[in-house]
């Protein structure tokens, strides 16, 4: 299918594969938030047609092995596979040599061919600039909360990390219902926005050690932890600020080849559990439209998330300033 990119959303996972934390060959092109129109649709192709206003998701599925069959479809090999042997790379150099595709998207490009499974049909109404927040971060954010451990409404919970992904966790949080919200980063103008979006309270990580204080916050630890950021630090942190019983979630990507030292005797002795959620457990053609909704009947905040729109010209200016901690969301947009 041949889409037409009207937005892409700079997630920090692109980040990463430029700096070698997430292992993709190059040259590769990046992006993987977008959503557009499509163009053209290929031979058998039968759910999508041109015109169709789409968002894209790094989790393709095939619908037949045991993952999708299970009910986990994020969790398909298939979006792994890349293009059948023998067959031509959708993408290449003005001098014919092949350039990787990012998840099947690489949406920092006026246009992606990418499967239909892929893609999901969304309303006319959703502005694209907004809808391409969903295509990553915030379905990776709420789906931690909704579908990983479905935290029940009056529940504690603590995000660490206010980036993309963490702002969309404290929103899911706040959508389910949690109880006490709190919301840890290192940058004082993030806390503010983790505020306007539902969180309760807020630490402040670059004042010392936020293990204590959360603790505190929560009468004892946080029935759900979630760390949204990916340092080896903070996964330390957010076990730590798991309560008794509780539940620590990890959703940031700690670079592959770094380990965490962790306290088996504090996991078992306050039986804590410790669960990694890849890409908010998504079942996206069932989640991202009922994002979609939440958006325009006012529960999910997308407008306050979008610290800059940018053009594709600013995108390694727009890298440094997420090195920096300096963006909330930064989107791409196409004319
Ligand atoms: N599990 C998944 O499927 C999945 C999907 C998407 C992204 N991710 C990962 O989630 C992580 C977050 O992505 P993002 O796009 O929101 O990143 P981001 O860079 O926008 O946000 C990170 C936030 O962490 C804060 N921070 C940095 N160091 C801190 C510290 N020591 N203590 C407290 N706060 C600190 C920053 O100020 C920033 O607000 C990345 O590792 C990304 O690769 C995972
Ligand atoms: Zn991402
Ligand atoms: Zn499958």
């Amino acid at each position: 299918m041949l889409v037409r990119t009207a937005a892409s959303g700079i997630c920090h996972s692109d980040l990463h594969v430029i700096e070698g934390g997430l292992p993709v060959p190059p040259p590769c092109i990046l992006g993987h938030e977008p959503a557009g129109v499509v163009e053209a649709v290929g031979e058998g192709v039968g759910d999508f047609a041109p015109g169709d206003h789409v968002i894209g998701c790094l989790t393709a599925w095939c619908g037949v092995c045991r993952f999708c069959t299970g009910g986990r479809p994020y969790l398909c090999p298939w979006q792994f596979a890349g293009r059948p042997d023998g067959s031509k790379f959708r993408l290449t150099a003005a001098n014919g040599d092949p350039i990787m595709q990012f998840a099947n998207l690489s949406s920092f490009a006026e246009k992606m061919l990418c499967p239909e499974r892929s893609l999901v049909k969304i309303r006319d109404d959703m502005p694209l600039d907004r809808a391409s927040l969903i295509g990553c971060g915030v379905t990776t954010g709420l789906g931690a909360v909704l579908n990983t451990v479905r935290v029940p409404a009056g529940s504690s919970v603590a995000v660490v990390g206010c980036g993309g992904v963490g702002l969309a966790a404290i929103q899911g949080a706040r959508i389910v219902g949690a109880g006490r919200i709190v919301a840890v980063d290192t940058q004082p103008w993030k806390l503010e926005l983790a505020r306007a979006l539902g969180a309760t309270e807020c630490v402040d990580a670059s004042a010392g050690d936020p293990v204590a204080k959360v603790q505190a916050l929560t009468g004892g630890g946080a029935d759900f932890a979630f760390e949204c950021i990916g340092l080896v630090p903070t996964v330390q942190q957010v076990i730590g600020m798991t309560g008794r019983g509780g539940t620590a979630v990890l959703v940031g990507v700690v670079p592959i080849t770094q380990l965490a030292p962790i306290s088996p005797a504090d996991v078992v002795l306050q039986e804590k559990r410790i669960v990694g959620s890849y890409m908010g457990s998504n079942r996206f053609r069932f989640d991202m439209p009922r994002y979609v909704d939440f958006y325009l009947d006012g529960r999910l905040k997308l407008d306050e998330m979008i610290s800059s729109r940018i053009g594709l010209d600013e995108v390694n200016a727009a890298f440094d300033q997420m090195r920096k901690g300096a963006a909330a969301r930064q989107v791409i947009v196409f004319d």
